[in-house]
């Protein structure tokens, strides 16, 4: 960083708002080279600031140039108010006044994508966290709440479609025969929450009839090409409306609901109100090019942003300290309508799955922060798994203690208490102790402290008094800024079972059953189970009940039977990754130690039941048949070594391969059925099972496994099959894996998200000459910078290659720090999220760690965004 570093902004110096503005009047006058914006913001002093005589601050940007500044139709001259920081200051105001701001924008030169930008044909904007500043001035924080009427003036050929909030007033022709759209949305909201769309757009239409029996219309927008591919989306958004309903009794408040797809986007995709904007990656689904994960992505996203109208909207933050509080919420919001939509189980373990690897690795990296923080130096770095994934987890945490009763009582006093305004998480926590009655002040440290706590468990059994002593220690470990923690309260779910597997009543608190909630909050705690037949194998964190690393020591004969056994599925997932973590440990330190690498596997047992069982969930057995991920395995991990990482799971996985060889041949041909695609929770796990036992086989390097691999890819009608034998082809060089690759590109050239996993995957491929293979795909006519979803495929791909990426020589590092560079000054939310794989600098075996420390230091030396310098400089400090 060269001059003036970036500094904080904390949490304890919140103050209200000097000012309010009760209406936003904007008009957009959009052009291909220049952009004006009017807007008329009345405005009045807050009679809850202690400042009476407060100046008046608007936020701006440096793409913004102001033109006119009027105060009550008086043409402000400059020396009645100052430009600064780019910020207005004006000292003197009256109580009540109307500001008028003239200011000139260039929506096609905004690269950043943040405020009004132009992606292919169209104009869209994104106004969360700070976008709107890029717009024009204005009290750009969620906490000022206006009633906006919009304004559109645009050539009506070139964008016959004009798009805002709320609804369509009037749509007239002025004397220069530009179509002139007016939209007014009777919701206050803060700016983050506007939108605006103009394009030459299709659209699809439905209705949906509310609870008390309004009729709202739905509309999706895409560009022409795009337009049969979401009948999914809407599907997916009606039955969210009508979950929201019966779970939640929220019901949509505006007559009409629209939703966007575009194609430039830096996030999943925006809650805007009444007028969605998502990454098309997030809306659009078609059988034939969009696999079954993408399906399940677009249900999850179109239901998350759909809620949001609720807990965000019309319930909103503060402060952006309080971001958990409609992400946490929402988040965990949406899990509970994709595990009401599939299978529970099976949703619950892809979520925890991929907390322990992503978000447990950022709460023990440099970027680690409270789900509360108390401080930022660019908001957009906190849009986190922290803030999204912890945050659904305390809110999870809050149901399981309450129950399913209390917690919908909870969040109906929540809704009711806070409609209309800007709030904090201690008000969400507070309306669930209100309506429920159980303290949650101990519980709100959640908020406040980061770390992920561990709790230790120690049982002892009493043959005499059939009681069973379980024995609870939780410590957080330090992070940034917080040397010490406190206990925190935390919900356990256990149940005992006995050597054969079979679940144990017992007594605890004069409740008998086979499962308990343990309620935890001391640092160190004894649990007395009664009435205890057997000395018992403890099942413990069911559900993952809470967000904490967990250590018992099991006998791997334990962890066999609760792989096998445990009446919680989630447990018996849990069992076998324990079971696969505990061998590819040794086979790492194998590795590490320059040993051939060996071992006796006792997963062969438990995998051989697994595959022989037909009456088993296929979801869940493939989820059990996968070995832990490179990244879950760094990130337990003490000092990490990718290459040994790599080698022993690869070793692992042909052991596992050639012995259950024939099993994996038949358990593929069984699953192997010809039926017309639907993305529905059945098929859905035949193909996961199919695919599964297809890569494990293709390990075997048999001709039979590769010519079912290839006659899969060349005979799939769904890009699920396809891209699963593409994947597997690359990852185990099949003899065809080059010209498959080629026949899929010339196949689906025409369709960028399918293209998009193309680059990923030869991004992401093992190979000698990777990274010259991904400076070529940076060079292919398929690759665009301005595109985050094609930067990220190709970035994003390189970080997950040891090969290539964790080269020794340094040159992966070195050239992910390049591109950084350069797109720190083009899109800087971008480039900062780029960063996330040499954060983790500081484990990596130590010639590793060096390489990439010179490249955070060689970044930290060029003149950076405040997105980027917070991420470069925090992982060096
Ligand atoms: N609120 C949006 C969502 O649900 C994400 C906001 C995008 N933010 C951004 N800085 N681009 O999940
Ligand atoms: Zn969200």
């Amino acid at each position: 960083m060269k001059d003036g570093q970036p500094s904080a902004i904390y949490l304890k110096d919140y103050q209200v708002p000097a000012f309010l503005i009760d209406k936003t009047e904007l008009t957009f006058d959009l052009d291909e080279s220049v952009t004006i914006v009017t807007s008329r913001l009345h405005m009045r002093r807050n009679p809850k600031s202690k400042f009476r005589t407060a100046p008046l601050v608007l936020d701006g940007g440096e793409d913004v140039k102001l033109i006119a500044l009027a105060m009550d139709d008086y043409q402000l001259p400059p020396e009645e108010y100052r430009l600064r920081n780019h910020q207005i200051i004006i000292t003197a105001t009256a109580d009540e006044f109307v500001l008028t701001c003239e200011t000139l924008i260039e929506p096609q030169n905004n690269t950043r994508l943040e405020g009004l930008y132009r992606s292919s044909s169209m104009f869209c904007t994104q106004c969360e966290a700070e976008g709107f500043r890029h717009i024009t001035y204005y009290l750009d924080r969620p906490d000022v709440m206006s009633v906006f009427t919009t304004t559109i003036i645009a050539d009506g050929d070139k964008y016959p479609v004009l798009l805002s909030n709320g609804n369509e007033v009037s749509r007239s022709l002025n004397e220069e025969g530009k179509t002139v759209a007016v939209w007014h949305d009777p919701f206050p909201k803060p700016a983050y929450l506007f939108a605006l769309v103009a394009g030459n757009l299709e659209v699809i239409e439905d209705q949906f009839t509310t609870l008390s029996n309004r009729a709202v219309t739905l509309k999706i927008f895409t560009e022409s090409h795009n337009i049969d591919k979401v009948d999914y989306s809407m599907d997916a958004l009606k039955r969210s409306m009508k979950w929201d309903e019966e779970k939640y009794g929220r019901e949509y408040d505006l007559d009409i609901f629209m939703i966007v797809a575009v194609d430039d986007f830096n996030m999943g995709a925006m809650e805007n109100k009444g007028l969605n904007v998502f990454n098309s990656s997030c809306l659009l689904a078609s059988p034939k090019t969009t696999t079954d994960d993408g399906y399940q992505r677009v249900e999850a996203v179109v239901a998350h942003e759909y809620f949001h109208n609720w807990s965000g909207n019309r319930v909103t933050c503060r402060d952006w300290f309080q971001l958990s509080l409609k992400e946490g919420f929402t988040v965990f919001r949406d899990q509970q309508f994709s595990a009401d939509m599939n299978s529970p189980v099976v949703k619950r373990v892809e979520d925890v799955s991929f907390l322990k690897t992503a978000q447990f690795a950022e709460d023990a990296g440099p970027m680690s922060h409270p789900v509360r923080p108390s401080s930022f130096i660019e908001i957009s770095n906190f849009y986190t798994l922290t803030i999204y994934e912890k945050g659904s987890e305390i809110v999870r945490m809050i149901h399981t203690l309450l129950g399913e009763d209390s917690f919908r009582k909870g969040s109906d006093l929540y809704f009711e208490r806070h409609d209309g305004q800007a709030v904090t998480c201690d008000d969400f926590v507070q309306a669930m102790q209100d309506a429920s009655g159980i303290d949650l002040s101990q519980f709100k440290r959640w908020y406040s402290q980061a770390g992920t706590p561990r709790v230790e468990a120690v049982g002892s059994y009493d043959e005499v008094t059939k009681t069973y002593q379980l024995t609870l220690t939780q410590a957080t470990p330090p992070t940034a800024n917080q040397p010490t923690k406190l206990p925190l309260l935390m919900p356990i779910r256990v149940g005992l079972l006995d050597e054969n597997g079979k679940a144990l009543t017992s007594e605890l608190n004069g409740k008998n059953d086979t499962s308990h909630v343990l309620t935890l909050n001391l640092s160190e705690q004894v649990f007395e189970f009664k009435q205890v037949d057997t000395a018992p194998i403890p099942s413990l964190l069911r559900g993952f009940s809470a967000p904490v690393k967990l250590s018992y020591d099991y006998t791997v004969e334990q962890l066999s039977i609760l792989m096998s056994s445990d009446e919680d599925g989630f447990n018996r997932w849990n069992a076998a990754q324990e079971l696969a973590v505990r061998e590819l440990n040794t086979l790492i330190s194998q590795a590490r130690r320059g040993e051939v690498l060996s071992i006796e596997s006792q997963l062969l047992l438990g995998f051989k039941a697994l595959l022989d069982d037909q009456s088993l969930d296929k979801s869940m057995v493939s989820l059990i048949l996968s070995l832990p991920s490179q990244a879950y395995l760094s990130e337990i991990s003490e000092e990490v070594d990718p290459q040994a990482i790599k080698q022993a799971r690869t070793y692992l996985k042909q052991l596992i391969a050639r012995a259950l060889e024939q099993e994996f041949a038949n358990c593929y041909e069984a699953n192997n059925v010809d039926v017309d695609y639907s993305p529905d929770a059945q098929q859905i796990s035949q193909r996961q099972l199919k695919n599964a036992a297809l890569s494990y086989w293709s390990e075997t390097n048999s001709v039979a496994a590769e010519r079912a691999v290839l006659s899969q890819f060349q005979s799939a009608d769904n890009m699920t099959d396809q891209f699963s034998a593409l994947s597997i082809a690359v990852n185990t060089t099949h003899p065809e894996f080059q010209s498959m690759l080629d026949s899929f590109y010339s196949q689906w050239s025409h369709e960028a998200l399918v293209v998009n996993k193309w680059l990923m995957l030869i991004a992401a491929q093992e190979a000698d000459n990777g990274l010259e293979q991904v400076k070529q795909l940076m060079q292919h006519d398929a690759f665009d910078l301005k595109n985050p979803n094609k930067v990220r495929a190709v970035l994003g791909g390189l970080g997950s290659s040891v090969s290539t990426f964790h080269n020794e020589t340094g040159a992966g590092y070195a050239f992910l720090a390049d591109q950084i560079i350069v797109l720190n000054k083009r899109n800087p939310q971008l480039a900062s999220r780029l960063c996330t794989p040499l954060t983790r600098w500081r484990k990596m075996k130590p010639n590793l760690s060096v390489l990439m420390q010179k490249q955070l230091e060689r970044i930290l030396s060029e003149e950076l965004s405040k997105d980027v310098f917070e991420v470069v400089s925090k992982s060096l400090a």
